[in-house]
């Protein structure tokens, strides 16, 4: 595929995930995209923890549709109705789950260019994340991000010291197909906004269009 064909199918996925297995050489190459992001200061904070047990995934399945719960009693009226049809997950549906976390200590104490900014170290776990996302795409393969959760219950369920934060959940693995439109955007809960809407010329309040 090509970068822009892949950059527009990419999809949050929930409900298209098959189970089936991923060859270890695709997951490689996925993860070696992920491993490949920019990080401020080469410091590469991020780390990937695969996540095959049915009983881990269980547990955590089922400590996320609490915090479902917990987000749907905040909610009313069309938002409460709208949100009750969303799947928020395919923890037990996808073939494995990829944690990526956070660790603020790598590279410390004098990590090159984070230090007028802390969130830098974040930023470039997330773009191992959007690397990683973008590889599965054009391997064919889905990826859901999952955020409904407590850190410190994902670090007790899996061992992930203190001193380093859980960044995502992510759900991996083949899809019967890709939607085309975001299922937040199918179901009416929000849609993306005309890009001259975010684009500003020279100051902040001043649009394109
Ligand atoms: C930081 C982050 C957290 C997210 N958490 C969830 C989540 O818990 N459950 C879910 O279904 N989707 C989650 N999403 C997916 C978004 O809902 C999705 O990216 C957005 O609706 C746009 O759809 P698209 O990714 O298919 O283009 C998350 C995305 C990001 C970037």
């Amino acid at each position: 595929m090509d970068f822009y064909e892949v950059v527009g199918k990419r999809r949050d996925v929930r409900a298209e995930f098959t189970g089936a297995p991923i060859a270890d050489e695709v997951l490689h190459r996925v993860l070696s995209a992920a491993h490949a992001a920019p990080s401020v200061g080469m410091s590469q904070p991020w780390d990937f923890v695969l996540v095959r047990d049915k009983d881990t995934r269980a547990e955590f399945h089922q400590h996320v549709h609490g915090e479902r719960a917990e987000y749907a009693a905040t909610l009313t009226g069309e938002r409460a109705e709208t949100f009750e049809r969303i799947k928020i997950d395919g923890i037990l549906e996808s073939t494995l789950s990829v944690v990526v976390t956070y660790d603020p200590h790598r590279g410390s104490p004098s990590v090159l260019g984070r230090h007028a900014i802390a969130d830098a170290g974040l930023y470039s776990v997330c773009l191992a994340i959007q690397n990683l996302w973008l590889a599965a795409t054009a391997e064919g393969l889905g990826v859901g991000w999952v955020s409904f959760y407590r850190e410190e219950y994902l670090q007790g369920l899996l061992g992930i010291p203190q001193t380093v934060r859980p960044v995502a959940w992510l759900c991996l693995g083949p899809v019967d197909r890709l939607q085309e439109v975001p299922d937040l955007e199918r179901h009416g809960w929000r849609s993306r906004t005309p890009l001259d809407q975010v684009v500003h010329l020279e100051r902040y309040n001043a649009h394109t269009g």
